[in-house]
């Protein structure tokens, strides 16, 4: 864990009690303890290992929220730790100095967008099914489709005791051997993509995720995380 410093009035500041003007006024009144001693230091250099409090309450201080989009590769557990020491995607966010966790999951064999955060709030937002959030795939598969497969994809397939939704699905490229399909889903029954193309008598060899929501998986390089800014959580959020 990274362990960052913080003046000592800025730190009780960023714990929405008070301005940091006021939060001067606190220490200078000798209202504020750190580890139990009243200290008027106003840049006394706090870390989140420091008990600080305010006329005796403990001051927890609110941690910046943080959005990152994620090129998970074939190969990475969508896990921040796995007990069979697998790749995980904790690997790949390793210089991030937060606790990120992955929201939802991705299969060990899927590629593509995964959001990593410390956001509780967001991650139960995008996973809630009352908000329907999209999630688009390409997958790779092993044949020709036909136009009535395609359809009986669409209008919802029995995938072992679960009826999948109506969803949408068109072919992008189409050869003798193999078609590659993008699909949207709002659904995330595990391995719902594979499993909903094995109600159809298909394989799925590749599959990758290119969006949530509106917000597109783009050029980001496969292994590499991009920070997402308030345009892009917008573009996440969709519909919601
Ligand atoms: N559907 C799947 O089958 N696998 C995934 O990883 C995601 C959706």
């Amino acid at each position: 864990m990274v362990i960052e410093n913080f003046r000592l009035n800025k730190y009780i500041a960023s714990s929405g009690l008070c301005s940091r003007r006021k939060a001067d006024d606190f220490i200078k009144n000798g209202n504020v303890k750190v580890n139990g001693v009243v200290t008027k230091d106003f840049s006394l250099q706090i870390s989140t290992l420091d008990k600080v409090e305010v006329n005796g309450k403990p001051i927890i201080p609110e941690v910046e929220k943080l959005y990152y989009a994620l090129n998970k590769p074939v190969g990475f557990i969508t896990s921040m730790d796995d007990q069979f020491d697998r790749p995980t995607v904790a690997e790949l966010v390793k210089n991030i100095p937060a606790r990120l966790f992955p929201v939802g999951r991705l299969d060990n064999d899927t590629s593509g967008l995964i959001i990593m955060t410390n956001d509780g709030e967001l991650s139960q937002q995008l996973a809630h099914p009352k908000h329907k959030t999209n999630k688009t795939y390409l997958a790779v598969i092993n044949g020709v489709i036909s136009d009535k497969k395609l359809r009986t994809l669409k209008n919802g397939v029995d995938i072992g005791g679960f009826v999948t939704s109506p969803c949408e699905a068109e072919i992008t490229k189409q050869t003798k051997t193999y078609s590659i399909i993008k699909i949207t889903i709002h659904e995330g029954k595990n391995r719902q993509v594979r499993k909903m193309f094995t109600a159809i008598g298909f394989k799925v060899l590749e599959l990758k995720r290119i969006s949530i929501g509106n917000l597109p998986l783009g050029r980001l390089k496969e292994g590499h995380l991009r920070k997402l800014d308030k345009t892009d959580l917008e573009l996440l959020k969709g519909n919601m």
